[in-house]
């Protein structure tokens, strides 16, 4: 483990910071997570394997999917890296994430969209995600963090941008920071983050 977070270390160092959303949700996740705390990654894959290198041996990443070849090749990955025993995978939709998740959690990373080199008609979408992001705002930590990665340039996505923006531009102010990062100058609607902070 020590040698994946030394080597993403290097990685960060020569890399540009800003270069996409899910980057920056990374770094976030670094900045935000420590051994032991627990999160939940809601579109399960490369990044379970991610967060689980943050969370030591002591947490527990909750991850979910609707694809079994989701669940099954993060499983394969997670064993690879020996890191299954910190995660439970689950083929349900995060919609019904109050089903599995019983207790807070520090942060909760949304990877919205479809697998790029998967089935693009198995895609996020607007009213489910609305509903886990809802059901996410219970089980937050203080100072917990819901990190949205939206992909803006297919038409799923661009109705999930639209949602989430009306939904987390009406959180109370004085519970939750909302903040929305996009990239001015990048062609062909690039990734944008929206950050959910519970400061109350
Ligand atoms: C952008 S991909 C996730 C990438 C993944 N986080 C990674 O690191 O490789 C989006 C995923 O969301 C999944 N998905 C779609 N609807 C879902 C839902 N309601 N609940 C959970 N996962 C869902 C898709 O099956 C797809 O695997």
């Amino acid at each position: 483990m020590k040698l994946i977070k030394e080597w993403e270390g290097m990685a960060v160092h020569f890399m540009n910071l800003f270069k996409n959303a899910v980057e920056i949700s990374k770094r976030i996740c670094e900045q935000r997570l420590k051994e032991g705390d627990i999160a939940i990654d809601c579109t399960m894959g490369n990044d379970t394997v991610f967060l689980c290198s943050l969370i030591g041996e002591d947490g527990k990443v909750y991850a979910f999917d609707i694809q079994e070849s989701a669940v099954f090749n993060t499983r394969q990955n997670l064993l690879q890296y020996g890191y299954l025993e910190r995660a439970e995978l689950i083929l349900d939709g995060h919609q019904n994430i109050d089903k599995y998740v019983q207790e807070e959690v520090q942060l909760i990373l949304f990877n919205l969209g479809y697998l790029p080199k998967g089935n693009h008609d198995i895609t996020t979408k607007k009213d489910t995600t609305i509903e886990a992001v809802e059901k996410c705002l219970n089980i937050l930590k203080l100072k917990g963090v819901i990190l949205l990665v939206i992909y803006p340039g297919h038409l799923s996505g661009s109705e999930e941008k639209e949602a989430l923006e009306n939904f987390t531009s009406k959180l109370n102010q004085k519970k939750f920071t909302v903040t929305k990062l996009s990239f001015l100058n990048q062609i062909n609607h690039p990734s944008e983050l929206i950050c959910i902070e519970k400061v109350c």
